[in-house]
């Protein structure tokens, strides 16, 4: 490490994580950092992604011990819980022996315990590093086009005030929970997730009905948009009907990603004593998709499980079927 570099006043941004997500939100925080002749440094674990950014003009860190040198705000996008505590073992290691203090931008969807001791361990660095956690709302095409709802819990209003100035590049609209506690960002992350996850159960049976009872699913769709005009109703009852459900997570979320979502609203709910039963039914059905090989499927697809309880094909069945007609 004594090739660290001493920081003045500069931000210097490094990024960690380049998956559907981090892919995006980066590109988008380099565009307008480029418009001041600045560049972020990017690490991704699988290289190959960093090299993507390149042509956005981001430097790509040699690891992670490089990207920490030299830079003074660190974002991370990262899969689970798993991953993240794996990259913050190392950067927490790392921002120990730096001579600059830190702002850590945690944006995963993770569980408020983890996030609470990220906090505690950075806090309690010589550096006073700052831990800020701060999920998003939004699936990667909204990240794309900078619309994400972005969340801000930790830090002071000072700290969150300044990083507003980048967060405002990736995101529409900005919920400041106005609090240092870390934990609350998750949950509210959770609870938002939860009505999204609620409303693909509700569509799923509501569709799966529709089908079993010869209803015109193309008519239910124009039901729905007159009458839940909702972004989350329209766009994953049109996946459900087109069978676009079934198509790999890519633009998506996957099922493997909501099962880790489910998980955590279900442990928040047994924690804390709060009646979850929707969030038990969508696991299960979820659950099965996953057995079936299919985690990296978009979400969207848990109605093949209600289609199967229901003794109907399933969307690629229906799909080849249409296909072959045509
Ligand atoms: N997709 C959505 O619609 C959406 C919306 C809001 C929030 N989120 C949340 O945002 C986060 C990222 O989601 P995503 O859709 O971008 O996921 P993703 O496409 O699966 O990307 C995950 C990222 O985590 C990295 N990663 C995984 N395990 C790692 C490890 N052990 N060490 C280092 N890096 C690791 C991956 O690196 P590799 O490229 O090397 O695999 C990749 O950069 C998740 O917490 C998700 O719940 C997602």
């Amino acid at each position: 490490m004594n090739h660290l570099i001493h920081l003045k006043h500069q931000d210097r941004i490094g990024w960690i994580g380049l998956g559907e997500m981090g892919y995006y939100m980066a590109s988008n925080l380099q565009r307008y950092l480029a418009s001041l002749h600045l560049n972020m440094i990017v690490w991704n674990r699988d290289p190959a992604k960093s090299a993507k950014l390149r042509h956005h003009g981001v430097h790509i860190a040699k690891s992670i011990e490089d990207l920490v040198a030299q830079s003074n705000i660190i974002f991370t996008s990262l899969a689970n819980d798993a991953a993240v505590q794996e990259v913050y073992t190392q950067l927490i290691d790392l921002a120990n022996q730096v001579e600059h203090p830190i702002i850590f931008v945690e944006t995963s969807t993770i569980y408020p315990a983890l996030a609470t001791e990220l906090q505690k361990q950075l806090a309690a660095c010589p550096q006073k590093h700052t831990y800020l956690q701060c999920p998003v709302f939004g699936r990667p095409p909204v990240a794309k086009a900078a619309k994400l709802i972005w969340v801000t819990s930790g830090g002071d209003e000072k700290i969150i005030k300044k990083m507003c100035l980048y967060f405002t590049t990736m995101s529409k609209s900005i919920i400041h929970l106005n609090t240092k506690d870390v934990a609350k960002a998750c949950n509210f992350k959770l609870i938002g997730n939860f009505f999204v996850v609620g409303t693909m159960e509700l569509l799923a049976e509501g569709l799966t009905l529709a089908e079993k009872a010869e209803v015109d699913p193309q008519s239910i769709l124009k039901f729905i948009e007159a009458f839940f005009p909702a972004p989350a109703w329209i766009e994953y009852s049109r996946k459900m009907v087109d069978g676009t459900a079934v198509v790999h997570k890519e633009d998506g979320f996957s099922v493997d990603l909501g099962l880790k979502d489910v998980g955590h609203m279900r442990q928040l709910a047994l924690e804390t004593g709060a009646s979850l039963p929707t969030a038990d039914l969508a696991y299960n059905h979820l659950k099965a998709v996953h057995d079936q090989g299919l985690g990296d499927m978009d979400w969207s697809s848990l109605i093949n499980s209600l289609r199967s309880a229901s003794k109907l094909p399933s969307m690629e069945e229906t799909q080849l079927t249409k296909g072959e007609k045509q």
